[in-house]
């Protein structure tokens, strides 16, 4: 055995990855199959069943799980929906909404950024007015911004989109499975998440969904990985594209099941009752977070560094002492707050307690006092 496997087990309150569900870790004890095995097509079907239901995707919809990361997701919306010369409009309200900007830069559109202040959430009406100054033939969006800690308000942005005659990416990382989030209700044309915050099984897979109006519009692909042609053609008609890992579909499978048995309206509700319980303790002893109330966050939650705190050495005396790990800030934010990721099965009352005795600790170690 590896004498570098982690021996102790890590509290995952980050920016991602989360816990992993008991349950899903045994689905990963299943013995691998091949990707084209008639077991793994089944299990592949179910999870396009799964996604689409938990996507709320409108009739029409093509929804599957791509190989790779978060990352691999926003590729596959961005490489199947965008060409030389398309015109995007990409919302910059964080770190992510940067790389969703360089993404449909390298895939060859021409790219005006709608930046909005690291802290807040987009504004519809300067969505409105970027629109009738100039159309877009894509406006790309980060529901969750996972760097600040907000919220953009999805519901009302792409429907804005929509009337401009602009086809919608929304990057539903964070927030699948924690927040609400209705691809046919709010008329997003693409969607793409990950298996490792909200839902609760390991980092490798991408849920994606392409509605009618992108499975129409899609141009031809530059990427053969993340060519929807072939995916269609490996996920539908069982033709060998790659060697998707059995284990990790296990693993997704699993957590669509766990999701669905919870009820997403009920998912959602224990996200916000977790993020509010936190928010409100942390007012209590002194600590605030940087996204005003109505913008924030229930899957991550972005806290302000006390002044004269060193916020590294904090993180530390959490993982060294605790086993508790949360993320730095980052670009603009470095040093300046703290990630505390509360997302799927890291999302209970026990860990808030356990987190906030812990941060206590660690402030109390450099002199901050924090009650009162
Ligand atoms: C909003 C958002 N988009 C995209 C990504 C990229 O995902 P990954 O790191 O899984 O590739 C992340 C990762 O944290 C994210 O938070």
């Amino acid at each position: 055995m590896s004498n570098l496997l982690p021996d102790n087990e890590r509290i995952l309150l980050g920016p991602g990855p989360s816990l992993t569900s008991p349950r899903v870790m045994r689905a990963m004890a299943a013995p691998t199959i091949s990707h084209l095995d008639p077991q793994m097509m089944a299990l592949l079907d179910d999870i396009r069943a799964r996604l689409t239901r938990l996507f709320h995707a409108p009739d029409g919809s093509f929804a599957l799980a791509v190989s790779g990361t978060g990352t691999s997701g926003m590729e596959t919306a961005v490489a199947n929906l965008v060409r030389e010369g398309t015109r995007a409009l990409v919302v910059v309200s964080g770190y992510f909404g940067d790389r969703l900007a360089q993404m449909c830069e390298r895939y060859g559109a021409t790219v005006r950024r709608l930046d909005v202040e690291w802290g807040r959430a987009c504004d519809p009406d300067a969505l409105r007015a970027a629109l009738k100054a100039s159309p877009a033939d894509i406006v790309a969006m980060v529901h969750a911004e996972t760097s600040t800690g907000v919220l953009n308000p999805i519901d009302t942005l792409a429907p804005i989109a929509r009337e401009h005659g602009a086809l919608t990416i929304v990057d539903a990382v964070t927030s699948f499975g924690g927040h609400p989030l209705d691809v046919a209700a709010w008329g997003v044309d693409a969607c793409y998440s990950c298996t490792q915050k909200c839902l609760g099984a390991p980092s490798g897979l991408a849920p994606v969904v392409f509605g009618p109006r992108a499975l129409e519009r899609r141009v031809k692909c530059r990427s053969f990985y993340f060519d929807l042609q072939l995916l269609e053609d490996y996920w539908l008609k069982r033709k060998y594209h790659h060697t998707m890992s059995s284990t990790l579909v296990y693993a997704l499978d699993e957590a669509l099941a766990i999701v669905e048995e919870e009820g997403l309206e009920a998912r959602w509700a224990r996200h916000e009752r977790n993020h509010d319980a936190f928010a409100e303790r942390l007012a209590a002893i002194g600590l605030s977070l940087l996204p005003p109330k109505g913008e924030r966050l229930w899957t991550l939650n972005a806290v302000r560094v006390p002044d004269g705190v060193d916020e590294a050495a904090v993180r530390k005396h959490l993982l060294d002492e605790f086993s508790i790990e949360i993320g730095a800030g980052l670009g603009p934010l470095a040093g300046k707050i703290w990630r505390v990721g509360l997302m799927g099965a890291s999302s209970t009352p026990r860990l808030i307690v356990l987190l906030l005795g812990a941060l206590e600790s660690a402030l109390a170690r450099q002199g901050h006092r924090v009650h009162g």
